[in-house]
């Protein structure tokens, strides 16, 4: 294959995140150019529809004008402020106080961030910060899940469950332990039903924290629905019984909204969709439309009072970043949470779910598919090798990345995760006509992707 001038210079000077290095010098980057609303158009002219919205992340779709003139116009008031040592500015107020008010649990105070992984990274700082300030130097152990995505810091890298994440990174850090997670299609027993399956999930979780100790473990962390680990969507009393445990243990709880906060499942945040109760949110992506980064925490007054006392102990609150409330990323996410509300974002969801989640059950019926699952704006199909076993591919067939590439082929980007799991999250401006075609397309990857199932034997491969 020819490579153009971008592409090598791309593959003599880039580190892609995600990306096998080595095959990639072979392949090159695809090279994005432009987007308008659901679509970008690579240096090639070819369009595509971003079925994943970027990374989990452009709710608004592109070239948002409200967004491009929030930004312009931060920009050329006061580009860059800080908000350490008591500096603050306007918008870093606004914003807090617009997360407080929907944010799914009494929030006190606001923390930002940069990033999906700072922010989860910061939840782990507060919580052995609080539990020192208390006076229970022994609560610090964290409870994650299997085939969690949290991030990629050393500390969130370690709270993910996602073996590439660690391996040979030497992580987990100690003090970081994951457990069973509702994943029914693989994890159930056969003939488990849905509340029996949940139920053995908290009685585990319950047994885990008895053998550590009650005293030891500090907090629990979990996604509404699990994104990168393979969109796993858990049954609706899940949370709830998860929940009771925690609360019978004085274990906080964290809930991640990174993906599913701002709309995705069909409520603001995720945490209502499942009925979380959580002590406390990390958000990112959606919060500015990803149109510059930002990322925050929330915490109840609790914490905050903890917060104080270590403040009055130690003289500061030791913790910060030079971009903690960047004022551009602060206005253009302002506009965001503003859009959402003045377009009614949730109901226009709501709205266009029941389209996408049927389509997402019609796939089910392909002969490549084992499962096909969604809630609101996010789905996924997991192809298998014999759909009455459930028995997988061999991973190094690469079944899923080949329909992903088959997607791309056909204009549309979704993202093939471990275990030929092959997602969709599109921008939640999505219209219905739009949702047809996305599926039409995936469809149309998943025939060339049996096609080449079979006529290369790999059933039985
Ligand atoms: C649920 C969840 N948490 C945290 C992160 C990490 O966010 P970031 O990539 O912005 O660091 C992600 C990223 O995909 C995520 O999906």
């Amino acid at each position: 294959m020819d490579l153009t001038n971008a592409q090598m210079r791309d593959i003599e000077t880039l580190i892609h995140p995600y990306t096998n290095l080595d095959v990639f010098r072979q392949t090159g980057p695809v090279v994005m150019e432009r987007g308008e609303g659901i679509h970008v158009w690579d240096t090639n002219g070819k369009q595509y529809i971003e079925g994943l919205a970027g990374l989990w992340c452009t709710s608004l779709g592109y070239n948002e004008r409200e967004l491009i003139d929030a930004a312009m116009e931060q920009f050329s008031t006061l580009p860059y402020t800080h908000t350490f040592a008591g500096k603050s500015h306007e918008r870093a107020i606004e914003l807090a106080e617009m997360i407080k008010e929907i944010a799914p649990h009494d929030a006190s105070k606001v923390l930002f961030c940069g990033s999906g992984s700072e922010a989860n990274d910061q939840q782990i700082k507060l919580v052995w910060y609080y539990n020192n300030a208390r006076g229970r130097p022994d609560k610090k152990k964290i409870i994650s899940r299997k085939r969690a995505y949290h991030g990629v810091t050393v500390a969130t890298a370690s709270l993910t469950g996602l073996p590439a994440n660690q391996m040979d990174f030497d992580l987990p850090i100690d003090r970081i332990h994951h457990v069973n997670c509702p994943f029914a299609y693989r994890e159930a027993e056969p003939g488990e039903t849905d509340d029996a399956f949940t139920d053995r999930l908290a009685t585990e979780l319950d047994a885990f924290i008895e053998a550590q100790g009650p005293g030891t473990v500090a907090a629990f962390i979990a996604e509404p629905i699990q994104g990168a680990g393979g969109v796993l969507i858990p049954a609706e009393g899940y949370f709830p019984k998860i929940k009771k445990v925690l609360d019978r243990h004085d274990v906080y709880f964290i809930a991640d909204e990174v993906i599913c906060g701002f709309g995705r499942t069909g409520n603001m945040f995720g945490s209502e969709t499942f009925d979380m109760q959580p002590d406390s949110i990390s958000v990112a992506k959606a919060l500015s439309s990803a149109y510059l980064p930002i990322g925050a925490v929330t915490v109840g007054e609790d914490m905050y009072q903890a917060m104080l006392d270590e403040s009055r102990k130690i003289g500061v609150f030791g913790h910060g970043y030079t971009y903690t409330a960047h004022p551009v990323c602060a206005a253009v996410a302002v506009k965001t949470l503003e859009i959402y509300k003045k377009r009614d974002i949730v109901g226009h969801v709501r709205r266009i779910a029941p389209v996408f989640e049927e389509r997402f059950t019609r796939l089910g019926e392909h002969p490549l598919v084992g499962n096909a699952r969604a809630k609101g704006l996010i789905g996924a199909v997991e192809l298998v090798a014999d759909k009455a076993t459930k028995r997988s591919f061999d991973p190094a067939l690469k079944v899923g990345a080949t329909c992903q590439a088959r997607a791309e082929d056909e204009g549309l980007l979704s993202r093939a995760l471990g275990g030929d799991i092959v997602a969709l999250c599109p921008p939640l401006i999505i219209q219905e006509d739009e949702v047809h075609e996305v599926f039409d397309r995936l469809e149309r990857a998943l025939d060339a992707t049996e096609h080449w199932v079979n006529k290369e034997g790999l059933r039985s491969a």
